[in-house]
């Protein structure tokens, strides 16, 4: 039996070397681990920016097939650094960003603050004049309560905020509850069946210190769905040309979000640039035919489906155990020296993810095991059922596929472990993009007296 995971799962450079060991952007993974411990993120620069490339391109020649133009925000949170900012805007994307903090490694990035778009729920007045003082291209209104705030420190700043308002459209979509963001229920946007996006589109319209770029919506996160995408978009046109019947303005910018699902495992499909580019642009060719009226240009977001492929997390396996299972037959346990501090997904949401053996090949018969972490706690599994070979132990690199997105980001110190680095490999080289944290980092948060 192959125990490897299919290559669907993997980044594009990756392979074996002659000795049987995983190699990514033509770095040897035991060469990376020996060199930047373990555990580690490895970024393919290849990948991440040739799925960058294909969002831009997939998008922007479906809608100019349309005569429209549709523009690519790289959704910062799945992973952001100031060199993934540098290839994202040299690679002709813009970015979205949803703190203070992403701001600033974004303008640390060199992305010209015109092609960053700054979201959040509960922006601060702080984010929110950093935003402005900057000159990012959009903010995203996410409430009411909102306006007011904005148009005040705009005024006070002597600028003209470009706003647009996001909407809930009621379309839900995305693997989990906690990743579907565009059903009425949830804490984001302004509803668009209560009229609550509508008003605050007059009200940004009326304010003098406020310029209505827009508006915005996002349905969920890992969405497989291009109907999803398809019935939102129509909403977004329809209430667009709502706004126009009411108020003879036609804004220039519908934003559609991101969300595209990525393979995590084998057998998980995903939703290619190629097929959400075509379905969501004959979509909105059929809602512009109907509502009638100028085109806007479009915007998207994809975070996960530019950087989650890219990236594998480097493991040293440690201890392992066989346990018995209550039904007969056996389980080994695989501990690595990580866990549910580098990826909170699979304890987040359930997520599922695959693993191989990377140091080697083995002829081993494989085995029912689990990769397990090392927290104090029975729930810190990062893949749950895997056949592995039966003589994976103690010094063997175990790489975990598509961890580029929501991996680092989401990392935190849980028992004190230190936050893994993040590496780029390219042709055989490699430079840290993001250090690990140290024993000292740990003891320097730690001021008291
Ligand atoms: N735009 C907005 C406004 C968003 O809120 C998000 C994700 C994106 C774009 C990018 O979505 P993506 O293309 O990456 O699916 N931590 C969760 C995912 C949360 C997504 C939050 N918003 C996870 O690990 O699955």
């Amino acid at each position: 039996m192959n125990t490897e995971p299919s290559t669907a799962v993997w980044s594009r450079t990756v392979g074996r070397g002659e000795d049987g060991v995983l190699l990514v952007g033509g770095c040897d993974v035991t060469a990376l681990a020996a060199e930047y411990g373990t555990p580690l993120y490895v970024v393919d620069e290849v990948d991440m920016r040739g799925r960058a490339a294909e969002f831009r391109d997939e998008f922007g020649s479906a809608f100019a097939a349309l005569g429209a133009e549709c523009s690519v925000y790289y959704a910062g949170k799945a992973f952001l650094c100031s060199q993934v900012t540098r290839w994202m805007r040299d690679d002709g994307l813009s970015i979205d960003v949803a703190s203070g903090g992403e701001l600033a490694l974004a303008l640390r990035g060199g992305m010209p603050p015109a092609r960053i778009a700054m979201h959040g729920n509960n922006k601060s007045d702080e984010e929110i004049a950093a935003a402005l003082e900057a000159g990012v291209g959009r903010i995203i209104l996410d409430s009411l309560a909102e306006i007011e705030v904005i148009a005040a420190i705009a005024a006070e700043l002597g600028v003209v905020a470009p706003v647009a308002v996001r909407v809930t459209t009621g379309v839900h979509a995305g693997g989990h509850e906690y990743i579907a963001t565009a059903h009425e229920d949830q804490k984001f946007g302004l509803s668009l069946a209560t009229g609550a996006a509508l008003e605050a589109m007059r009200r940004c319209h009326a304010a003098p210190s406020i310029d209505l770029t827009g508006i915005h919506t996002h349905i969920g996160s890992q969405i497989l769905s291009v109907e999803a995408f398809q019935e939102s978009a129509e909403r977004m046109l329809g209430l667009r040309a709502q706004f126009a019947r009411e108020t003879g303005v036609e804004v220039p910018e519908v934003g559609l979000g991101g969300g595209y699902a990525i393979a995590h495992a084998d057998g998980d499909e995903e939703l290619g640039a190629a097929e959400a580019a075509r379905g969501i642009a004959a979509a909105v060719a059929g809602a512009m035919a109907a509502v009638g009226g100028t085109w806007p240009s479009f915007t998207i977001e994809p975070g996960r489906a530019i950087a989650g492929p890219a990236g594998m997390t480097l493991y040293t396996v440690g201890v392992t155990k066989v346990v018995s299972l209550e039904g007969g037959g056996e389980r080994r346990y695989v501990a690595i020296d990580g866990g549910m501090s580098d990826n909170m997904r699979p304890v987040a949401y359930g997520a599922e993810y695959t693993a191989a053996l990377a140091s080697r090949v083995s002829d081993a018969a494989p085995v029912l095991s689990r990769v397990v972490g090392k927290h104090c706690e029975s729930g810190d599994i990062i893949v749950r059922n895997i056949q592995l070979p039966g003589d994976v132990d103690r010094g063997d690199i175990l790489a975990v596929p598509a961890t580029g997105a929501y991996g680092r980001v989401m990392s935190n110190n849980y028992n004190a472990l230190l936050r893994p680095a993040v590496v780029a490999v390219r042709g055989g080289a490699a430079h840290e993009l993001v250090r690990r944290d140290t024993i000292e980092d740990l003891l320097a948060w730690d001021v008291a007296p």
